[in-house]
């Protein structure tokens, strides 16, 4: 009787997800292919039951972290998680309003919920540090929910009194790029850089 090989969803994402990226060269339709990808792996109970043991992602020196699991060595894209106690993000003082720069995400959550809200910029860039946002979208996002974030699109995620984890595929690691920040009550807008990444196994 020969060995059996198994799989776990999270092989099978990579393998799928790296199908993805070989076969689509467009990125709206390559993010957008990927998106029963992450459904499959959002779905999978063996996932909801690993992210159990995962840390919560904390507020470090300003800067958010997320878990890190997976750097694909040839097309780059990461498989980050958010994790968020219940009491939110452990130690934010800061704007929660964002943007990824110039990179594509794929938010899914995969256990809680997530306040997702969406916006758009009124005013057109030219003054340095200045912003008006206006919320186009408001909604509450649970398990196999999954938000395309394209480039340079402004939103925030937070919980509300529940702990919360979703799994963020991002098409580089986004730990060095400037990504926008925004205080729209101030029409306050600045550049930092993207999550402290921490390293982990998925399992
Ligand atoms: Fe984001």
């Amino acid at each position: 009787m020969g060995a059996t090989a198994t799989t776990t969803a999270l092989d099978r994402f990579i393998r799928d997800a790296r199908t993805v990226f070989s076969t689509h060269a467009e990125e709206e339709a390559r993010w957008n292919a990927l998106r029963p990808v992450l459904a499959a792996l959002l779905s999978d109970p063996d996932v909801v039951e690993a992210s159990h043991s995962w840390p919560d992602c904390r507020f470090v020196n300003n800067r958010i972290e997320n878990l890190l699991f997976y750097e694909d060595p040839d097309y780059r894209f990461v498989i980050n998680a958010l994790v968020t106690s219940a009491t939110g993000l452990k130690g934010a003082t800061t704007t929660l309003i964002h943007d990824h720069g110039p990179i594509y995400t794929l938010f899914g959550v995969l256990d809680g919920h997530q306040q997702v809200q969406r916006y758009e910029r009124l005013d057109d860039g030219t003054r340095p540090e200045h912003a008006e946002l206006r919320k186009t979208f408001d909604s509450m996002c649970g398990p196999g929910d999954i938000d395309l974030v394209g480039p340079h699109e402004i939103h925030s995620d937070d919980t509300q009194g529940e702990r919360s984890v979703a799994i963020i595929i991002r098409s580089e690691c986004s730990e060095n790029i400037a990504a926008g920040r925004y205080l729209p009550e101030k029409n306050a807008c600045w550049q930092a850089p993207g999550p402290v990444q921490v390293r982990r196994a998925f399992y």
